[in-house]
Order: C-alpha cells, then sequence, then structure tokens
C-alpha cells in the first residue's frame, strides 16, 4: 500500500496553559490517525470532542504541539511546508460566507488559483471545471450572495477544487443544508471519489457517515474506534457511551432484529431495510 497522504502521530493540542481550574487543557491528547489517498473518512465525535481542532491540523492552519502532522511527509511545522500543504489539503467550513471573497462566482472561484500564479488559461481551464464538478458552471455569472445556501456551499468547495487538492476536508460543511443542498453536496463528493480526491467529512449526520468509506470516531481529543460503516455501526453501546447514535436507517434494522431475531443483521441504509423487509413479506401476485 503507498504511503497515506496524512498522518497524524500522536498529536497534542492546548488553546490555553494549564490553570488551577483546567489542569489538563489539552483537546486533542495523543491523537493518532491517517488519511489514505483517494479515500472517503467520516469523522464523527460528540460536540467538543475535537473535530474541528483536528481539521485545521491537517492543512497547518494549527499545529501540533507534541506529536506530529505529515501530509505527503512534510511536517506541517515546517513553515517552507505550508503553501504546499495548503494546495494538498483544502478546507471547507460550515458558513460558505466567510470562505466568499469576490462578487462574481467565476471570479470567486479563480481566486486560490489566481494567488498561486497560476497562468491565465490553465486558470480558466481549472475554474471551468471546478465548476462542472459541483454542477456550478451554468451560475459562473451570477454574484454569489444570491445562490442558495446549497448552491453557495457548492461554490466554495469549487474555490478549493480549482487549487487541485489530493485532500478535501469538509467541516460540517451540510450541516446548514436542506435535504436537496445536501444531496448536491454528496453528489460532489462521490463525483470527487471517483476522481480519486481524498475527502474528509466532519459530521454530525450519521447517515452521511455510513456514506464513507471509513469511519474514525473521536472522543475527547482521541481516536475511539476506527472502521467500515458496518463494523463501527455494528456497536451501537460503543457510540452510544460517548454520545452518538446509529444512523436511523440502521436505528430501525436494530429494532426490528430486537423483536424478529431472524430479522438480517448490520443493515445500514434505508435501501438495504426496505429490501430485508420486502424479502420478509408474503409475494403479492395483484401488482
Ligand atoms: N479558538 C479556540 N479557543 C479556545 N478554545 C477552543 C477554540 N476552538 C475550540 N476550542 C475548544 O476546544 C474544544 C474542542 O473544540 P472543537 O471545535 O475542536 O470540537 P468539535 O468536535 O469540532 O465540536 P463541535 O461538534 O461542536 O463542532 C472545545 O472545548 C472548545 O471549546
Ligand atoms: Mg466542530
Amino acid at each position: 500500500m503507498p504511503d497515506p497522504l496524512i498522518v497524524c502521530n500522536a498529536v497534542e493540542f492546548s488553546y490555553s496553559a494549564p490553570s488551577p481550574l483546567t489542569p489538563d487543557p489539552r483537546v486533542l491528547r495523543g491523537l493518532s490517525l491517517a488519511v489514505h489517498r483517494g479515500e472517503h473518512l467520516a469523522i464523527i465525535g460528540p460536540n467538543g470532542s475535537g473535530k474541528s481542532t483536528l481539521a485545521r491540523h491537517l492543512n497547518a492552519l494549527l499545529r501540533p504541539q507534541r506529536g506530529t502532522v505529515l501530509v505527503r511527509g512534510i511536517d506541517t511545522r515546517d513553515p517552507a511546508g505550508v503553501s504546499l500543504i495548503r494546495q494538498t489539503v483544502g478546507m471547507v467550513f460550515q458558513h460558505p460566507e466567510s470562505q466568499m471573497v469576490a462578487t462574481i462566482v467565476e471570479e470567486d472561484v479563480a481566486f486560490g488559483p489566481e494567488n498561486l500564479g497560476v497562468p491565465h488559461a490553465e486558470l480558466r481551464r481549472r475554474v471551468r471545471e471546478a465548476l462542472e464538478t459541483t454542477g456550478m458552471w451554468e451560475a459562473r455569472d451570477r454574484p454569489p450572495h444570491l445562490l442558495s445556501a446549497g448552491q453557495k456551499q457548492r461554490v466554495a468547495i469549487a474555490g478549493v477544487l480549482a487549487m487541485r487538492p489530493e485532500c478535501l476536508v469538509l467541516d460540517e460543511a451540510t450541516s446548514m443544508l436542506d435535504p436537496r443542498g445536501r444531496a448536491e453536496v454528496a453528489q460532489v463528493v462521490l463525483e470527487l471519489r471517483r476522481r480519486g480526491t481524498a475527502v474528509v467529512s466532519i459530521t454530525h449526520r450519521m447517515d452521511d457517515a455510513a456514506a464513507a468509506d471509513r469511519v474514525i470516531v473521536l472522543d475527547a481529543g482521541a481516536v475511539r474506534s476506527e472502521g467500515t460503516p458496518r463494523r463501527v455501526f455494528a456497536d451501537p453501546e460503543a457510540l452510544r457511551a460517548v454520545g452518538l447514535d446509529l444512523p436511523p436507517a440502521a436505528a430501525l434494522a436494530a429494532g426490528m432484529r430486537r423483536r424478529f431475531p431472524t430479522f438480517p443483521a448490520g443493515l445500514l441504509t434505508v435501501d438495504e431495510v426496505v429490501e430485508a423487509v420486502a424479502a420478509s413479506l408474503p409475494a403479492r401476485r395483484d401488482r
């Protein structure tokens, strides 16, 4: 297996010094994880478990006080590497407005690569590709502030994609969006996966996490568990212990199984539950 794209090793981080009230202010407490090239990794954890603090370590917005974060082998504490790290790992947050700088969609998306000194023809190519990937090419001449929240978030993602990152980190990027907006962003994530861009989604939505290749559960600044969604969501007690729930479809399936022990185990998605219920019903010949 090739080297992981990002490696966090025993990372510790505090926003403040120890005090009598908070003798141990560490927000990240020896956190270790890897992000592999091209994977879709979901990071879940209760409020305050350190997810956003971790996200900011993945592209050198924050640096570990102990331990290391390596992006393509470059230590995020090396000032000479920061520019390459920021191009490699792009970040989108909950409020896309905070990332918008221009009055026209196309200019907004061009801003990042323009600052990198990308030549004009190449810049146009990248902007077009990024807007097509996110389905926003038709809106290229519009002012971003007139777009829907889902569209704004797709423009913010396009702005990052125009930098040609190898990894996109979405920190609660869909939590303000309605179902359509979420579906639009989910579609973009699928497209990125197809193109081999790694995606790290930090999310409170367990159904979103269920769609990832791998899930990491964060608790009190350390990795509590890790595995495929099917594995992580097979242990509802462990999730409940850190204040998390099953994806709704998985909770329904678990309830069915308690009531009907022959109901299949390990179902995660609405489609899987529908199939299992359909298979257990008597065949109907009238339609
Ligand atoms: N800029 C900051 N200055 C001081 N403390 C902070 C700062 N940002 C976060 N914290 C604290 O660090 C801890 C972890 O916060 P963080 O935002 O990383 O958690 P999170 O898992 O992203 O939470 P949420 O689910 O609410 O987004 C919290 O106790 C928070 O209050
Ligand atoms: Mg957060």
